[in-house]
């Protein structure tokens, strides 16, 4: 993990962490936000409950919906006009591990370390089975993309291993073959305006977890060959932060884009963030603290190290009060 830290291989250029409970403001405080920084930037939204539709309308912005993770086929890589050296490398490194979080969060359990080498090396031979290899990208398919799916994958897993290919199997009804992102864009969403500021991407997918992740990796891709978001909300987005690669993944796999982006996340509770809270509090350079949950004392306590009558307050904030930690200074913030 330490290219997260070194700036030069640092995303985002910005993280800003909200948290606070259900109800104190979090996403009252990202419409004010992404209202005041709508001229300057191209924001990007990611939502599972329709919080930002009317904001989305009302800045004439375009609503991306994509209803399930079967919408999009995570096989599919696209190095564009790269197809060999250190940054064509780079791109395909970036594809194995994405996909390698996605195929892990989808079996929605814990992976032993050797079943995570079975996974990686699976999906190393599925690509090079079709002559997608780190080192250089030249199908034996004209269109390859036809072959990278989820049997394909299915078939090269069963001989690593046999137990995983019968679990992934029972997932074969969430995935449709020969849709690719491209695809998917251009005729699901024809007519969207990919200069437009404003960018919603809508689920109510079911499996939520993986499905918004795959939403998260279709944006870095489109971003890949469109302007680049420079502001990217996550509202809720514990559900992103859970997993331990999923962080480093999404860090680090964007790191190949030129310019920066500022990312704005929220939680509910900074307990939810567990394994990944130290990693994520280092990466935020803004924490806001809406009303705190009372869990969450310890850790604003020893972690923080926020004084007892700062802790004591942020039990007390009412709805759209927040303290902003900021270059190690402390202050109030009230949004309206
Ligand atoms: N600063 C504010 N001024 C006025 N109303 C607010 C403010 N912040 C939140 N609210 C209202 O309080 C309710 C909960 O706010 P919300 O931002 O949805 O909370 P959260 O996202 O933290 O669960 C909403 O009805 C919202 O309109
Ligand atoms: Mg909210």
């Amino acid at each position: 993990m330490s290219a997260v830290r070194s700036q030069q291989d640092k995303y985002f250029s910005k993280m800003t962490l909200l948290s606070g409970m259900v109800g104190s403001g979090k996403t009252y405080a990202i419409r004010e936000i992404i209202k005041k920084k709508i001229s300057t930037n191209k924001t990007y939204i990611i939502q599972h409950t329709n919080d930002f539709g009317s904001l989305c309308e009302e800045l004439k912005g375009n609503l991306i919906v994509v209803n399930n993770v079967v919408e999009i086929n995570m096989f599919g890589f696209y190095p564009s006009h790269f197809k060999a050296g250190d940054y064509y490398a780079y791109l395909f490194d970036c594809h194995c591990k994405e996909l390698f979080v996605f195929l892990k969060l989808l079996l929605e359990r814990d992976m032993g370390d050797v079943e995570k080498v079975q996974l990686m090396s699976a999906i190393l031979e599925m690509y090079e089975s079709v002559g997608i290899t780190r080192k250089r990208f030249k199908p034996n398919y004209k269109s390859v993309s036809m072959h990278l799916c989820f049997s394909t994958f299915c078939e090269v897993l069963k001989e690593h291993s046999e137990n995983l290919y019968e679990e992934f199997k029972t997932y074969s009804h969430l995935i449709i073959e020969d849709k690719n992102l491209s695809n998917y864009f251009e005729k699901k969403n024809r007519g969207l305006d990919l200069k437009n500021n404003l960018n919603l991407i809508y689920t109510n997918g079911m499996y939520t977890l993986a499905a918004l992740y795959s939403y998260v990796v279709a944006i870095k891709r489109k971003m890949r060959i469109e302007p680049e978001p420079t502001l990217l909300v996550v509202d809720e987005g514990f559900l992103f932060l859970r997993d331990e690669h999923l962080l480093e993944t999404l860090i680090l796999n964007s790191g190949a884009s030129s310019s920066q982006t500022e990312l704005l996340i929220s939680v509910q509770s900074l307990t939810d963030l567990s394994g990944n809270l130290d990693e994520i509090l280092n990466a935020a350079n803004k924490v806001i603290l809406f009303k705190q949950d009372k869990n969450d004392i310890p850790i604003l306590e020893d972690r923080l190290k926020l004084p007892k009558n700062i802790v004591n307050q942020t039990q007390l904030l009412l709805t759209g009060e927040a303290v902003v930690i900021e270059n190690e200074h402390l202050y109030p913030i009230k949004y309206s």
